[in-house]
């Protein structure tokens, strides 16, 4: 038996009608974050809630530390916490009441419910705001009461679809720390579309694209896929225009009569002054997700 928490995918797959919305997923999940990285309709949500034991697979199957979590049943949905992509929940609730709630759902008995409720809305930043209603809170505010709520109990697996939804950058950087904080003996998983929101802080970034992992790996190691296909062009603007008709642009940066054109590409365009940037782990979210467009 290995030591620390470990959760296992099989060969999973999941249809809607005759539509697979998971082709076939193969993990290995152990301690630390992982950022589940793929545009709408990837199939992220639907790997979540197949973790999370609210949907059920076709075929293959799910494990926690070697055991089927069917066999383990009850006690493994004690392991989870679940944030879900939807935050317009219990307004009229405080965010007091809305812990208690969730803690008696979880089973905690009251003292140590009112232990941990003290301690999570501390981490999260709540504590003044905990006897306001939840209706009056801000987007960040609501994801955070939501990611107090995932940590109840304190669940071995924490997942959480799309977690800075509508969030302003300071909020976002504010749920990146937390989510990190939160990460010791745990396997986070945060689904997302937002590549800045797990690129510091993932100890593995899976990139889900239509039912499928087409790329997993540390976030450094995912950055040598644009090896050799990542270039900065400095040019005109008509220059812009005719490497817009052949090759993915990334970005565009203008100074004076200088268009600097970040692109990606297999055979570097003939003719320009060409430089090699360091790659981010956008540029490989884009090379993946839009190569068939040129
Ligand atoms: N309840 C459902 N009924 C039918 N199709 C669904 C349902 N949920 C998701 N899908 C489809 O499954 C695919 C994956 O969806 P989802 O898991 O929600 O992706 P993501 O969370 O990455 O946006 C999409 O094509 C979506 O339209
Ligand atoms: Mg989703």
């Amino acid at each position: 038996m290995e030591d620390g928490v470990v959760l296992e995918v099989s060969s999973l797959k999941k249809r809607y009608g005759t539509h697979y919305a998971l082709k076939g997923i193969d993990f290995r999940f152990t301690e630390g974050v992982y950022g589940l990285l793929g545009p709408n309709g990837a199939g992220k949500s639907t790997l979540m809630n197949l973790i999370t034991d609210n949907l059920t697979a076709e075929e293959g199957s799910i494990s926690f530390c070697g055991t089927p979590i069917g066999t383990l049943g009850e006690a493994y949905l004690k392991e989870i916490g679940y944030m879900p992509q939807q935050q317009n929940l219990y307004r009229n609730f405080t965010g007091t009441r809305f812990l208690y709630y969730m803690a008696a759902l979880k089973g905690l008995e009251k003292r140590e419910a009112a232990r941990q409720i003290t301690e999570l809305l501390k981490m999260v930043n709540l504590t003044e705001a905990a006897d306001q209603k939840i209706g009056t809170y801000s987007g960040g505010m609501k994801q955070r009461i939501l990611i107090a709520q995932a940590l109840l109990g304190n669940p071995r697996i924490v997942v959480m679809d799309e977690p800075t939804a509508g969030l302003d950058p300071k909020e976002r950087i504010r749920i990146r720390n937390i989510i990190s904080q939160a990460s010791f003996q745990k396997i986070i998983i945060v689904a997302t579309h937002v590549v800045s929101d797990i690129e510091f802080i993932s100890k593995e970034i899976l990139l889900l694209k239509k039912g499928e992992i087409v790329e997993h790996g540390a976030p450094e190691e995912l950055l040598h896929l644009v090896d050799g296909k990542l270039y900065e062009v400095e040019t005109d603007l008509a220059g812009l225009s005719r490497l817009e008709q052949s090759y993915q642009i990334v970005n565009v940066s203008k100074s004076y009569d200088t268009v600097t054109v970040r692109l990606l590409c297999e055979k570097p365009p003939e003719g320009y002054v060409l430089s090699v940037p360091k790659a981010n782990l956008e540029d490989v979210y884009l090379y993946r997700f839009c190569e068939e467009e040129k």
